[in-house]
Parts: C-alpha cells; structure tokens; sequence
C-alpha cells in the first residue's frame, strides 16, 4: 500500500488530501500538522474550514484511509511520498520584507524530513514557491552523507477556495514538474498514477521543475491582472457613463479575451494572489529585471486604488463625513462560499471607514470567527452582527463587500424602511438589482456604474 503524508493540515493540504483518499482507497493518507486544535477539528465534523461539500469527502475516508495527526515525524518516517503544503506568506522581516516569501517554515520541514527519515522518500512541493525552491531543498536534503535519497517533485495547486471540491474532482489540469533524469521521470510517473485514478492522462501536464515552480505564480499574476484590468476600466466608466458590466461581456465574448475573471469589484482579496505576485515582483528584481518587476507591480497597485476608491466614494456620497454615522458591511469573507477573511478587501475598507470615525457593523454567514480577529485595534468602532438586517437597522449605508448569493435574496424594502434616510446602498460586487433598489428609494452606487441618486 502506497502511503502519503502531507505536511500542513490547512486550506490546500486538507481538501487535497481528503480527495486523494477518497479517490484512491488503496493509498494510505496522513495529514500531519502542528497545530493541534486544527488537527482536532478535521477529526470531528465541524471542521477547521467552511468548503462546501468537504464534510462529505473527508467522511467517506476518515478512519478508513486518511488520517489526521500531530505527530509529525511519524508521519514523515512512514511515508513514501511527501507532500509538503505549509504556509509560505510574504516575509514580513529583514531582505525583501513585503514581497519576497517567507519560506521558513518550507526549509524547517525539508530538515525535519532529512532528519527523521530513514527510506527513500519522493517530496511534493505542494505549497506556492519560488522558481527554484526545488534545488535549495534538495541541498538542505542531500547536505552531509545521508544515505537516504530523495526525489524533489513540485505539484502546485490550483484550486480556489468555494470551489475547492469541484476543482480537486474535475480539474483543468494537474501539473506535475521533475527532473529530467531517470530518477526524477520514475519520480513523475508514481505521483502521476494517483491522480491518473480519476483525472484523464490528456489533463495531467507534466514539465521541467522550473517550470512547473513558476507556472503557479504566472497562473495567479494572470488571473489576477485581469481583475485588475476591469478594475482600472471600472474608474474610467464611472467618469464616462460607460458600464462596466456592458464593457466586460462585450470584450468578453471575444473567444481570445474569454468571459470570466472579469468581474469588477472592491479588489481581489485572499491569500494567494497578492502574496505570489509581489513574490513574482521580488524574483524579477533579484534576477535583475526591474521592468518585469515593475510591470507585475501595478497589478498589486491598481488593486489597493481599488479598495480605496471604493471608501473615498462612499465618503464623498454621504457628504463628506461619516464620522457616527453607522455603516452596515455585508460580507467580510474575500469572495463568497468561503470563511477565509486573510487579505480581504473588508480589511481595508473597514480600517479606512473606521478613520473616518464610522460606526461599523460587520455581518457575514460564514467568517464571522475570523473577522473577529482580523482588526484587534478596532474593537471599540466595530460591532458584529450575524443577522444582516439587525445589522443594517438604523444604518445611514450598507455596503455590499462579498458576493454571497443571499445578499441577492435579502428584503431590501424591509432593510430601506428600518434605515436613516437618505440611506445609501454601495454595491462593491455589482450583484443586486440597482434599478429595484433605486425605485424603493435607496442612493445605489455600483463600481463601474457610479451613484444613481434622487438627490439633485
Ligand atoms: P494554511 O495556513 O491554511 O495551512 C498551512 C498549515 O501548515 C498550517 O495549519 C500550519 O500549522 C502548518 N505548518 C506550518 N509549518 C509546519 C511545520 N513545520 N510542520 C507541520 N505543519 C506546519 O495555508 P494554505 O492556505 O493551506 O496554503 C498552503 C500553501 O498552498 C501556501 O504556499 C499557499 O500559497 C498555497 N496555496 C494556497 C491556496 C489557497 O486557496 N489557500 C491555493 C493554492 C495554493
Ligand atoms: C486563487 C486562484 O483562482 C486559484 O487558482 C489559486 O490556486 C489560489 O488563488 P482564490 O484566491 O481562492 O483562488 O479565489 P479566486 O476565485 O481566484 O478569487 C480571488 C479574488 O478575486 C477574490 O477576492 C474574488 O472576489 C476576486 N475576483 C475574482 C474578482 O474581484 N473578480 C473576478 O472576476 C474574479
């Protein structure tokens, strides 16, 4: 029986891993991490993460053949393969702090894993790394005269959260990335039979190292480039009365331009995107490359713009001053169908709304935990209200900041008529019915479409 471990029990390891055990009975799976609460929770059923659909995957293998523990050494000794899927976020300290990434925790398990491990062993770089992460680790694992040999892989994911399930059954593709040698071919082709148990061969993508190590970061600057495309024409749309949506279906519909990712909205959030563009950014500029560098730059730039547009427009609508005035925040998740709260567009918005001295109550159905703990400093500013229309009573402005599907089914009449009037609807993911709400009697400003206003 061939058996796995995957070193970090988070997002990325969790999912991924509950999809290899489920589709592979025969593949021993053990998910080993650190943080003993969170392994505590993937053994019950209120686990750590909100995805749908996850609860029904893990429990078909849960106890049968995927396991979670903190033991991780036990985990590494037994395992053929190693997957290692721990944090890497954006060094906060010392050369490249703010945009290199902190691979600290990568490097402490390539020696816990050197250390402990006593059979040749295959190591999966299933977190996001830097283009030639690969050749640092096998330095860490082949330092001194360790007889035991290991072969470096790098398997990026692709997956997105709220749609992790789907994306690890059916995915575009896979890719794998090993060394052109016999070894590193041999390597390739034993992680490739596990996913070939479900993905089509034509879908798992096999490349050099390097390759395939950069291929995730150039995945995510792209995707996000493009929000940050319709994002800077949203700002031109509103100066013009062009609408934004109209812009992105017409361009979209171009089969070389394609419809998706180009949705307008507050900005792109989450922990992915940000973090491996300013990694790209880092990486062009120690490689010597400050155009390319430059270039990528402006997508992280044209999104924090974005987000604080968004906050001078509400201030300027209500105006200008929001100082008491209370502001209702319908999501604070970064995009809907997760609770994940890390680099949400919320954040700013709400730290800037708060300098404004507004009273702030957030609401969300999922992220609310996590919320809690994301603007300490706050506290006395920021109310926490799960029920969005408790929230939105007495409100001088709701401003619409996730789009989860039931702020679309909400009773805006009800929520108009409990509200300060004027009252003011700020739609940041373009979801509601503006023209609706503007007949109820609401302000709606809507990003790439401007305020329609009963204000003259
Ligand atoms: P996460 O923070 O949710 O999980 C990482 C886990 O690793 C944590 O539970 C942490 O305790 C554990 N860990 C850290 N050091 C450890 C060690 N030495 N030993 C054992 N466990 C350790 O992170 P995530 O969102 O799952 O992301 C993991 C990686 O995958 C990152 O590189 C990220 O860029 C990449 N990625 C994330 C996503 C996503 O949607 N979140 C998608 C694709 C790729
Ligand atoms: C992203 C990548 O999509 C995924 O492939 C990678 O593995 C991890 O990073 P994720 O961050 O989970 O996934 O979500 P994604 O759907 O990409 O959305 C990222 C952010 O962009 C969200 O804040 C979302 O609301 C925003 N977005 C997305 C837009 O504002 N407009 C769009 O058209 C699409």
């Amino acid at each position: 029986m061939t058996k796995i471990c995957c070193i970090g029990a988070g997002y990325v390891g969790g999912p991924t891993m509950a999809m290899i055990a489920k589709q592979c009975p025969d593949v021993q799976v053990n998910v080993v991490d650190i943080n003993e609460k969170r392994i505590a929770a993937w053994q019950t059923d209120d686990l750590p993460i909100f995805e749908p659909g996850l609860l029904g995957v893990v429990k078909e293998a849960r106890g049968r053949n995927l396991f979670f523990s903190t033991d991780v050494d036990q985990g590494i000794r037994d395992a053929d393969i190693i997957f290692v899927s721990v944090n890497t976020p954006t060094k906060t300290f010392g050369e490249g702090a703010g945009c290199a990434s902190d691979l600290q925790y990568w490097e402490l398990c390539a020696r816990r894993i050197k250390e402990v491990s006593i059979s040749d062993k295959i190591i999966v770089e299933k977190s996001t790394l830097p283009v030639r992460t690969a050749e640092a680790m096998e330095r860490v694992l082949h330092a001194g005269d360790n007889p035991v040999h290991f072969e470096v892989l790098s398997n990026p994911e692709f997956l997105a959260e709220g749609t992790a399930i789907e994306d690890l059954e059916c995915p575009d593709r896979v890719l794998i990335g090993g060394h052109e040698t016999e070894t590193g071919q041999k390597a390739l082709q034993t992680l490739a039979e596990i996913y070939a148990t479900w993905i089509p061969r034509e879908r798992i993508l096999t490349t050099n190292l390097w390759s395939s190590e950069l291929s995730k970061l150039t995945a995510n600057a792209f995707l996000a480039q493009r929000v940050s495309s319709i994002n800077a024409i949203s700002a031109l749309c509103e100066a013009t009365e062009a609408d934004v949506g109209e812009v992105a279906h017409a361009i979209g519909t171009d089969s070389r331009i394609g419809p998706k990712f180009l949705k307008a909205s507050i900005g792109f959030g989450g922990s992915c995107f940000k973090k491996d563009i300013l990694n790209l950014v880092y990486l062009c500029e120690s490689y010597g490359l400050p155009e390319p560098a430059n270039y990528w730059r402006q997508v992280v730039t044209m999104n924090d713009y974005q987000e604080t547009r968004f906050v001078k427009t509400m201030l300027h609508n209500m105006f200008n001053t929001i100082a008491n005035k209370r502001i209702a925040v319908f999501g604070f998740a970064f995009k809907a169908d997760t609770g994940d709260t890390r680099e949400s567009p919320a954040i700013k918005v709400c730290r800037e709304l708060a300098s404004e001295h507004a009273t702030i109550v957030v609401s969300d159905p999922e992220a609310m935990d996590n919320a809690k703990l994301e603007m300490p400093e706050l506290a006395d500013q920021i109310e926490f209200e799960e029920d969005p229309y408790k929230a939105a009573f007495g409100a001088h402005a709701v401003a619409v900041l996730t789009d989860w599907k039931q702020y679309g089914e909400l009773d805006y009449q009800r929520i108009y008529d409990s509200m300060q009037k004027p009252a003011f609807l700020f739609d940041g993911r373009n979801m509601l019915d503006h023209n609706a709400l503007f007949e109820m009697g609401f302000e709606v400003y809507s990003i790439g479409k401007g305020l329609k206003t009963h204000l003259k």
